[in-house]
């Protein structure tokens, strides 16, 4: 299904207000599923319809980049039945959603040690990007096996190879340089942060990119967010004053 703009069904957004980039740390789907009575497995499933919903949102927005954090570096410490649910899970949503996201003009991009995931998904990956590679909309990221201090220590990695080898000169390394070696080089930097579940850490994602991200919390669960809350906190962050360090202008 083709999503048309339907920017006017919000009159609360003020289009010059809204952020360029807003990164999610999709939070609660256990907490979600334990309250029910139901398996963490049944809450990772809810989660990935809020995703849907919330990327149809974004599409209708015409946002310039979303990112979402689904799998850190940190969550191979869970059981290893939920690991691998949450990779099936993976699997199959890149399966079934990446037609609807082509169509809807999304640009998908992964985020994260994606060579360590299983051949199945690191080809998944490969051919989403690449189907969706000249797409002019949305800048869809997923950051799976992501870490944000591994990836500046991967960057850092890059760049010391390129020095190394009589690229690069150590005095040109500035954040431009450290920027473009990162995961998100073609994306503006975040201007919003929104965790859900209630709890109020970065958990390892985007260090480098949020240095001067706003941050929104919500003690709504994950499957529960709906696309009325993630407006509301687009709205807000249209009232926030970001000085970036300055002072205040009269
Ligand atoms: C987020 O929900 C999904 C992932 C981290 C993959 P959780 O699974 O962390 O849910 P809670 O935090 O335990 O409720
Ligand atoms: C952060 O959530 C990672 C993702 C949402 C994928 P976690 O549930 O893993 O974070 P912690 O363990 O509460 O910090
Ligand atoms: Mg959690």
């Amino acid at each position: 299904m083709v999503i048309r703009n339907v920017t006017n069904n919000y009159p609360e957004i003020d289009r010059e207000r809204l952020p360029r980039h807003v990164a999610i740390i999709m939070d609660g789907n256990g907490r979600w599923a334990n309250a029910l009575g139901l398996l963490r497995s049944a809450g990772h499933v809810a989660g990935v319809k809020t995703l849907k919903r919330i990327l149809k949102t974004a599409v209708n927005l015409e946002l310039e980049a979303l990112t979402v954090y689904a799998f850190s570096t940190e969550n191979w410490k869970r059981p290893l039945a939920e690991v691998d649910f949450l990779m099936h899970l993976f699997s199959e949503y890149l399966e079934k959603e990446k037609l609807e996201m082509h169509e809807n003009n999304v640009r998908i991009h992964f985020l994260g040690r994606i060579d360590e995931l299983s051949p199945l998904i690191q080809s998944q990956v490969r051919d989403a990007e690449q189907l969706m590679q000249h797409n002019t909309g949305v800048k869809f990221n997923i950051a799976a096996n992501y870490g944000g201090q591994d990836e500046i220590v991967r960057a850092a990695k890059k760049i010391a190879a390129k020095v190394l080898n009589g690229q690069l000169d150590v005095d040109r390394i500035d954040e431009k340089i450290f920027d473009a070696e990162l995961d998100t080089c073609d994306c503006p930097p975040v201007d919003l942060v929104i965790r859900t579940s209630g709890d109020m850490r970065v958990s390892n994602f985007l260090l480098w990119q949020s240095a001067y991200a706003e941050f929104w919390f919500t003690q709504t669960n994950w499957p529960e967010f709906s696309s009325e809350e993630f407006i509301q906190a687009l709205v807000d962050f249209g009232k926030r004053e970001r000085r970036f360090g300055a002072v205040k202008s009269s």
